[in-house]
């Protein structure tokens, strides 16, 4: 690093470490070799869209009505209870620079879970206190409540990446209330529509301070063009409001997203969603058929989590064979475990293939 730089950088971003997304640790690039990408969570199917050009020329609408109004239709709310933003990290952002006072506030994350929350706090200089989760992945509710005026924001995914569990809906109640007057609870609903019916979006009426975080990237198959959704009292939408980039959300991507808000876009993802959970539960039948392979987690979601002692090589064999999927090892009580992204049934059949000819090397190896 240069001097200058080295004098200059804040000192919470010097011993930052960025997040290791899946993009990062293999880039998309242009490499003659097919990749078959089961390490991010996206949806296996690229949808077309059209585009018109004709307001190119002119900035967008910081929250453009159209797309404000059917994600509002679609979860069931107001309007003034719905922000978008470049994908639901940037609503994890937002809520941290709006809510929380660097070097004096902190938030608290329930690991294993998704690693933004931590890394968006780190990046301005905000504490991160954790209350892990228990053995069975339920929420640690007195661990959790024993942060109460400690911490400005309490972040829970549910269904949680990478367990595939859910929040009980009676922990959840319990923590929301505990942190009434003190904290603002913000549910990660980015799974949601594989679990549609645990929604917490019809409570946002009766709690002020809960917060839904959603995203078109999973279900909606629109990782690409970087579209997430706040929902929360007006309140707190007015506050994310005041921290948001003037148009954060380009013509192209609010073109797409209407569309894909539409009657038929919906329908179709539906029909997406229920392929691919007979996909998953395809992929977990065929796991359960190997001694060596045990299922962490639940299956609310789009990927599958399983622990074997020969992750290292299981990764390394996938990778060598051009199959991409997620390390989790490195988080707290997943030691050996692998996450895999549901793919389509032929991705599938690619991994599982390799998946079973690598344990047969190894009990022949034996
Ligand atoms: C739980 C969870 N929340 C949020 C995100 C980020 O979503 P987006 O693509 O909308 O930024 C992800 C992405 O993997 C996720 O797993």
């Amino acid at each position: 690093m240069s001097n200058l730089v080295e004098k200059l950088l804040c000192d919470n971003v010097k011993s930052l470490k960025p997040y290791e997304s899946a993009r990062r640790l293999f880039a998309a690039g242009t490499g003659e070799t097919q990749q078959t990408w089961l390490n991010a969570n996206e949806s296996p199917y690229a949808n077309e869209y059209d585009i018109e050009s004709e307001r190119f020329n002119r900035y967008p609408d910081c929250q453009p009505t159209a797309v404000i109004n059917s994600y509002a239709a679609y979860s069931g709310v107001a309007p003034e209870n719905t922000l978008v933003s470049r994908g639901a990290d940037e609503g994890i952002e937002l809520l941290i620079r709006a809510f929380c006072t660097p070097a004096k506030d902190a938030i608290l994350i329930c690991p294993p879970t998704y690693g933004m929350y931590a890394i968006s706090a780190e990046t301005f200089n905000v504490g991160v206190h954790k209350a892990p989760l228990n053995h069975d992945f339920s929420l640690d509710v007195p661990s959790i409540c024993a942060y109460k005026d400690k911490v400005k924001l309490v972040f829970i995914c549910s269904p949680n990446n990478p367990t595939g569990t859910t929040v009980d809906s009676s922990q959840l109640q319990q923590v929301v209330e505990h942190f009434a007057d003190s904290a603002l609870v913000v549910v990660d609903e980015a799974y949601i529509e594989f679990d549609w019916q645990s929604s917490w979006a019809d409570q946002l009426a009766t709690y002020p301070n809960l917060v839904i975080l959603r995203t078109l990237s999973k279900a909606f198959a629109l990782a690409g063009i970087r579209c997430g959704f706040t929902l929360a009292a007006p309140a707190v939408i007015q506050a994310l409001l005041k921290v948001i980039a003037p148009y954060p959300i380009p013509e192209p991507v609010a073109q797409i997203a209407s569309q894909a808000l539409k009657a038929s876009g919906i329908d179709r993802m539906q029909y997406q969603v229920t392929e691919l959970n007979a996909q998953r539960s395809i992929l977990k039948q065929q796991l359960t058929t190997i001694s060596d392979v045990e299922l962490v987690g639940d299956d609310k979601a789009n990927f599958i989590l399983f622990r074997c002692k020969q992750k290292q090589q299981l990764m390394q064999y996938l990778v060598d064979n051009h199959i991409l999927i997620r390390d989790q090892s490195k988080q707290i009580n997943l030691q050996n475990c692998l996450r895999i992204t549901v793919g389509t049934a032929e991705q599938n059949q690619q991994l599982m293939d390799l998946i079973f000819s690598f344990f047969k090397q190894q009990e022949s190896a034996q």
